[in-house]
């Protein structure tokens, strides 16, 4: 199936992007709602979710990403592929991750990834970065006890912005690693690693 063409970045400041979604509902979504949860956060075309959703039955996944056609085809994927545990949503993180997870219960949100955002290098474009004070208070509200934050990218400047955004929360441990935990590589992460460029890791448990 061909790829579907979108806008290499699109402002998440703009009014359409500025909505409020509905609450996603686990249990109409997944077969199994009682699994624990995996967010992937700027899911982009979904490929690391859908792999690790074929190699782990046993956790749920749920994308998030702002360009809504890359939602559409990864659902589409997903239901080809008959992965009950797979599920993206249209969603600017930045500013409805939490209407977004409003009816999350308690105690399922395991695993939360953040990898290679957008960098929007301009000082004036730095309100349109990914992560900021809202989502990482989202989070970390929702993240169960023991639930793990992985982060990365192949910025520097960014790197040490949304790290320190992290480390300035009193519920989180930072756990320096040096690799990717997880068995799978983002489309970016592969393409840094093509290119021999570093990658700046870092992981944070919910205490
Ligand atoms: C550089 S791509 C990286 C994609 C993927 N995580 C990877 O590592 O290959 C960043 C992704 O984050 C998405 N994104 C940017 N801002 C977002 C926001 N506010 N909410 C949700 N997704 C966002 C972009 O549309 C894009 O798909």
């Amino acid at each position: 199936m061909p790829r579907v063409r979108v806008h290499q970045h699109v402002n998440p400041l703009a009014p359409y992007f500025r909505f409020t979604p509905k609450p996603i509902e686990i249990e109409k979504i997944y077969a199994n709602p009682c699994l624990p949860l995996h967010l992937d956060i700027g899911s982009a075309r979904g490929r690391f979710l859908l792999k690790m959703a074929e190699i782990s039955p046993a956790c749920n996944f749920l994308g998030a990403e702002i360009r809504e056609p890359l939602v559409e085809e990864a659902n589409r994927l997903a239901q080809e592929k008959n992965l009950g545990n797979l599920h993206y949503e249209f969603n600017n993180a930045t500013y409805s991750l939490k209407f977004l997870l409003e009816k999350l219960p308690a105690d399922i949100l395991q695993f939360v990834t953040i990898q290679f955002p957008d960098p929007w290098y301009k000082k004036k474009h730095a309100k349109r970065r990914m992560v900021n004070d809202n989502l990482v208070e989202t989070v970390v509200e929702h993240l169960k006890f023991s639930g793990v934050i992985f982060i990365q990218t192949d910025v520097d400047f960014l790197a040490e912005e949304m790290f320190e955004l992290f480390r300035e929360d009193e519920k989180l441990r930072e756990i320096e690693i040096a690799e990717n935990p997880f068995s799978v590589k983002t489309e970016r992460e592969a393409a840094v690693e093509e290119k021999g460029l570093p990658i700046y890791r870092t992981m944070f448990e919910k205490i």
